[in-house]
């Protein structure tokens, strides 16, 4: 099996599909990797270490998928009309593509997989079952996205976390409130409390409450017959009634105003993001707070906040970096590409180094997207059927 990682060229995209590390398994299994020239070079992994560690590197695309069985990449390919160089285009029919594919924000460009011919594997619907845990690039990804959360806050709130006392007087310490006790959420918790901040949160889904208390932060949550019904079968957010948001929103309201650090982490998958910060909340919050909005590429936590537009609002910072994992790019490769390795090593063939997916097994069936010409997942199916 033919194993191929080109550089990754979307704006903001410092991560890689294949470390020197995930190499090295590769073909220690007998899977050929061939990387892409540089492709490692934002992350921090010079061409040198792939090469010792077994991989070809090529020097141009047409080189690169020459032969190839299977496209390993962080973001779905850069495509026709979207600005860039089309990726789409060059990918070898009867491959797979594996990667971050965005399939539910983007299905038309599942449809131009199967299209291309290409059997395609989305990596954000892998099922969240014990097997499946460390193939979770959701989790890998947020996790780090929540700590560095805490540090862009840091860096542009003009005070320290922690209480301090000194011979000069005391710090008291700063106030940090977290929406949204996910993955991301709970590791932003976990960062800001090590920090020495006094930490709130809050959510939809009330089996967070203990998860969030157990990192010694306050739960903040509107606690009726509705929010008991709020997660789904696979442990996501479920869309809130009007109803239930409004009062939330008044709780949410009232807690604003007393913060000096808001990070937002709220999302519902496939959907936009949960707008929780109105301007007037914005408003209500004293100068030199600051809000990091984690949603931003999902269409924002608050009403203010722009991709990439570092913002000041009557003295309130709004921190808005478009993929924040990328930007610990090392960690974030490393921990995406176990999670790729994870994933595909059993479907190597031991003696031979073949590939054979079991086209059966329930982790392939819930992420594959586009096979043999057709979009094959029962999710996008029922939205085009919608
Ligand atoms: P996510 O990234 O989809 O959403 C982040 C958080 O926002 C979630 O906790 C969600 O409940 C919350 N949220 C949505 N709407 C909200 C609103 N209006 N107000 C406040 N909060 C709102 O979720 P993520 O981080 O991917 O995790 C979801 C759950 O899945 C968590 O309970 C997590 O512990 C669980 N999980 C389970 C795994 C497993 O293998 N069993 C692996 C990883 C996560």
């Amino acid at each position: 099996m033919k194993l191929v990682v080109p550089r990754e060229r979307r704006p903001h995209e410092a991560r890689v599909a294949a470390t020197p590390e995930t190499v090295g398994k590769f073909i220690k299994i007998g899977v050929e990797v061939r990387i892409e020239r540089e492709a490692g070079r934002a992350a921090n992994y010079p061409d040198d270490d792939y090469r010792r560690a077994g991989a070809e590197i090529a020097a141009d695309l047409d080189a690169l998928y020459a032969g190839a069985d299977v496209i390993a990449k962080v973001r779905r390919p850069l495509e026709a009309g979207e600005d860039g160089e089309d990726e789409l285009s060059g990918l070898p029919s009867g491959a797979v593509l594996i990667g971050m594919l965005n399939p539910l924000g983007q299905p038309a460009s599942v449809e131009a997989y199967a299209k291309a011919g290409l059997s395609a594997f989305a990596m954000e619907l892998m099922p969240r079952i014990t097997r499946a845990q460390n193939m979770d690039v959701l989790s890998s990804q947020a996790n780090l996205a929540g700590y560095k959360a805490v540090l862009d806050a840091c860096e542009v709130f003009g005070r320290a976390l922690p209480m301090m006392m000194t011979a000069a007087g005391t710090i008291a310490p700063a106030k940090v409130f977290v929406m949204g006790a996910g993955v991301a959420g709970l590791q932003a918790i976990a960062t800001a409390r090590r920090l020495g901040a006094v930490v709130s949160a809050t959510d939809v889904r009330p089996v967070a409450k203990e998860q969030v208390e157990s990192l010694g932060a306050n739960f903040v949550m509107v606690e009726d017959e509705e929010s008991r019904d709020a997660e789904t079968a696979g442990g996501y957010a479920r869309e809130m009634s009007d109803a239930y948001k409004a009062k939330q929103a008044a709780l949410v309201a009232e807690t604003i105003a007393k913060q000096d650090i808001v990070i937002t982490t709220a999302q519902i998958p496939g959907r936009r993001a949960p707008l929780l910060i109105d301007e007037a909340m914005v408003a209500s919050m004293r100068p030199g707070s600051v809000i990091v909005d984690l949603a931003v590429e999902t269409g924002g936590n608050c009403a203010l906040s722009e991709a990439g537009v570092d913002k000041r609002v009557d003295g309130v910072a709004i921190v808005a970096h478009p993929n924040v994992a990328s930007r610990l790019a090392v960690d974030a490769s490393a921990l995406y590409a176990r999670n790729l390795f994870n994933f595909l090593s059993p479907m190597i063939e031991a003696e031979t180094g073949a590939l054979t997916i079991d086209w059966e097994d329930e982790l392939v069936q819930g992420t594959l997207v586009a096979r043999g010409g057709e979009v094959v997942h029962p999710s996008l199916k029922r939205e085009a059927a919608e």
